[in-house]
């Protein structure tokens, strides 16, 4: 069956290096992974106040999600962790409690920065957080992207042929990983 691969992009700006990454990613998925973007910017912030009456961008949100088999992330580093917008979006997704929509999701994290380091901060802040929302994680390929905008065009693709290979690799090593976590789970059959 073909996997349903949540994307959530750690920037809200339209011009953001990382969506142009997760979009290279994307186009170089297998063609038996379908990539989902799922919009994180409208999410109001997290108050557990409001659980009584969920505001209805949080339940399209988790609903979205429990349609996914995994969880692509692309981010950049803010301050060396992780954005708020994608904190925001995990500790939505990972609640009530008891009904986080990430529990067992394998994830992918992907990191990027027109700086140096490769946005290392954001990558393995995003990698702690798996620890309580339960979430197995790719180990092996890291990508750290850095440098982001000398490997794109001015389009926003990725030309350069090492990196285009390095994406496609990570997607195809991302999908073999998914479905040995999942063999032939119920939920890819969907
Ligand atoms: C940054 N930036 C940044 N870069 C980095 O490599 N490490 C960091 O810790 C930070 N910290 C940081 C904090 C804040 C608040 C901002 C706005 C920026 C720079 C960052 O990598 C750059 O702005 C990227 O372009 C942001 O990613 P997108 O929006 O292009 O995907």
């Amino acid at each position: 069956a073909v996997l349903q691969l949540a994307v959530l992009v750690g920037s809200l700006r339209a011009q953001s290096f990382s969506r142009k990454i997760a979009k290279a990613l994307a186009t170089r998925a297998p063609d038996s992974v379908r990539c989902r973007f799922i919009e994180i910017g409208g999410l109001p912030l997290y108050n557990e106040d409001l659980e009584g009456d969920p505001p209805p961008a949080w339940s399209a949100f988790r609903a979205a999600i429990r349609e996914c088999d995994a969880v692509l992330f692309v981010t950049p580093e803010y301050n060396r962790s992780i954005p708020g917008c994608l904190k925001n979006a995990l500790d939505i997704g990972s609640r009530p409690s008891g009904k986080s929509v990430f529990k067992g999701l394998p994830a992918g994290v992907v990191s990027v920065t027109p700086n140096k380091l490769g946005a290392l901060g954001a990558n393995h802040a995003l990698r702690q957080t798996f620890v309580f929302l339960d979430m197995p994680v790719l180990q092996q390929p890291e990508a750290y992207i850095g440098n982001v905008a000398e490997l794109l065009d001015e389009k926003g693709a990725v030309t350069n042929g090492e990196t285009s290979a390095f994406l496609e690799n990570f997607m195809a090593g991302l999908e073999t990983w998914i479905r040995t976590v999942h063999p032939g789970g119920s939920s890819f059959d969907t």
